[in-house]
């Protein structure tokens, strides 16, 4: 397969991991590169529809096994759609959130199903990034950050800032679990600064 570069940021909610996605796009494309700048749950029209249904109403909606197939439906929609034709083309691809993120939410965090998530990933999905920035941030500025947004979509947030502090752990151990493919970025400084940090990690893995 003719590939591109595929490029993740994961963090938890309100960590900056969406300003710094654009940030590294805005520096891709200004070196020349072509770049598909996407998100999950969402990146693709059917993907965006089934965002919705997660991330709007209340804390109670889904069950985190049901999560788990609303999630990997989205994401199989998003690689058909948006991922993989990019990457066939040769472009780098950013997605703000991928698999990563429902192994720590709902492998870790919203329950004890890291099996459930990672057989449901082999069958559907089967692609990792080639490289994931996770924003390690202070869970209580990033709560109140991403609640006064007031986006409509809260539905993780409202789970409360004991359910940050464990996405925070959850995303720590996870970058030990991957230490070649995830770098813990300190997003506790101004985005620039983050930026920086962030820019030759990307330009080497293009390399
Ligand atoms: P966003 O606010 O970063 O766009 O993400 C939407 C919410 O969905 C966020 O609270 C994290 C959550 N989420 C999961 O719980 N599992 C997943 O697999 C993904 C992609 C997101």
């Amino acid at each position: 397969m003719a590939r591109g570069l595929f490029l993740t940021f994961e963090g938890i909610d309100g960590s900056g991991k969406s300003t710094q996605s654009r940030l590294l796009a805005d520096a891709l494309r200004d070196a020349g590169h072509e770049v598909v700048l996407t998100r999950e749950p969402g990146g693709s029209k059917g993907a965006e529809e089934i965002r919705k249904l997660l991330v709007e109403g209340d804390t109670n909606r889904w069950s985190p096994e049901t999560e788990i197939l609303l999630f990997n439906a989205a994401r199989r929609d998003h690689l058909e759609r948006t991922i993989r034709p990019a990457l066939d083309r040769g472009a780098v691809v950013i997605s703000d959130r991928f698999a990563d993120s429902t192994r720590v939410y709902q492998g870790a965090v919203r329950a004890d199903l890291r099996q459930t998530v990672d057989a449901l990933h082999d069958l559907i999905i089967g692609v990792e990034p080639d490289r994931t920035f996770i924003i390690d941030m202070d869970p209580e500025a990033a709560l109140k950050r991403g609640l006064a947004r007031n986006s409509g979509e809260d539905r993780f947030e409202d789970f409360g800032l004991d359910f940050q502090h464990r996405l925070q752990t959850g995303f720590r151990t996870l970058a030990a679990e991957y230490p070649d493919r995830c770098a813990l970025i300190d997003g506790n400084r101004p985005p620039e600064q983050v930026a920086a940090d962030i820019l030759p990690l990307a330009l080497q893995a293009l390399a």
